[in-house]
């Protein structure tokens, strides 16, 4: 297997990824908890909520005071999805370290998920990087479907590299390769996050997973390959966007986690802690996340072998 980086950075996506597509409203207080123990985590990023519209997200209305509330660890980037300069308004009303901006690469994705045309987006969104930048807040765009959309199938790559070029060109500081519906695949993911960085090598590159078709992980792995350092990763497998049919769960942080440290690649994440906030996810969400490795445990694990083996074995 060819070699990747030595050192990797996991940005926790789970408060707003995940809980965007909650059926419940995870209640302002248990939201602040929830952000507080992932912050205790060694996360280098931490994607708190989203300064979307109420109405087009209802489970993160509470975006200002959760941001408000939270307490801040040092060396930590407290993030949030911005879709417009009225979240970015919203935002720095309440303190944010780096803005999170959204668009498609598919036009009927993004026409479903922001209301806008692409054309429309990108003019939105270089008016936030631009406000960003002058508040002196860094801008890092997503772009969701850039490995396929639900609607229309294949997404040309050429359309993604434009959009890497466009937002390279206002000024952002790193761009997200989002596989919104796990449409992607292994070599795939390899060919894309290579042409991006060879293009545009200034930029940082994260790569953002959903698990939805089971290929999240190998597509990380394959990413890593090419030398990409930033993952999302949404603990017990949270996650979906609201505006995308089937969409399903982002890469579970706690496997991306051991599967990394077990490659001896460092992630600076303490996996028992991820675990231990694991296990506290059914008081969050009000059901229990479909996570194997806190039923299995890490690969350490050792079990006791069985009473019978002693008796079996014994000498004469
Ligand atoms: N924060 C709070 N309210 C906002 C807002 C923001 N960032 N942006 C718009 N609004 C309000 C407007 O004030 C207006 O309110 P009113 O009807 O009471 O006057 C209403 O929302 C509609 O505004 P409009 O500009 O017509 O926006 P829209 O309804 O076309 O929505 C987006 C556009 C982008 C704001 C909305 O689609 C959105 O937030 N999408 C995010 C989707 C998302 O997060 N998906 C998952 C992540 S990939
Ligand atoms: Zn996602």
């Amino acid at each position: 297997m060819k070699h990747g980086p030595a050192a990797i950075e996991v940005n926790e996506v789970g408060p707003r990824d995940g809980l965007q597509i909650e059926p419940v409203f995870v209640p302002t207080d248990e939201k602040v908890r929830f952000v507080d123990a992932l912050s205790a985590c060694g996360f280098a990023r931490i994607e708190v909520t989203s300064f979307t519209s109420p109405r087009a997200i209802p489970a993160l209305a509470d975006a200002q005071e959760v941001m408000a509330r939270i307490t801040r660890v040092p060396g930590v980037v407290y993030t949030a999805l911005i879709p417009n300069v009225r979240g970015l308004e919203r935002a720095l009303e309440v303190g944010i370290d780096e803005l999170n901006l959204v668009m498609s690469a598919s036009e009927t994705h993004n026409r479903a998920n922001l209301r806008m045309t692409r054309e429309q987006s990108l003019a939105q969104l270089l008016a936030v990087i631009e406000r960003g930048a002058q508040a002196g807040k860094p801008s890092n765009v997503s772009l969701s479907t850039a490995f396929g959309c639900p609607f229309e199938g294949e997404v040309d790559a050429a359309q993604v590299l434009r959009l890497v070029q466009a937002v390279a060109r206002a000024g952002a500081a790193g761009v997200t390769l989002c596989d919104t519906t796990g449409m992607a695949y292994p070599t795939q993911v390899a060919r894309l996050c290579e042409r991006v960085r060879q293009a545009h090598p200034e930029l940082g590159l994260t790569l953002h997973t959903h698990n939805t078709r089971g290929m999240a992980l190998a597509n990380a792995a394959a990413a890593w390959q090419t030398g990409v350092t930033r993952y999302d990763a949404a603990v017990g497998g949270l996650g979906g966007c609201p505006y995308a049919p089937g969409a399903s769960g982002n890469v579970n942080t706690e496997e991306l986690v051991h599967m990394f440290e077990s490659m001896g690649v460092a992630t600076g994440v303490s996996l028992d802690r991820v675990l231990q906030v694991v296990s506290a996810l059914p008081a969050v969400v009000g059901r229990t996340p479909v996570s194997p490795l806190l039923a299995a445990g890490p690969r350490e694990r050792r079990h006791a072998a069985p009473a019978w083996l002693a008796e079996h074995f014994a000498p004469g």
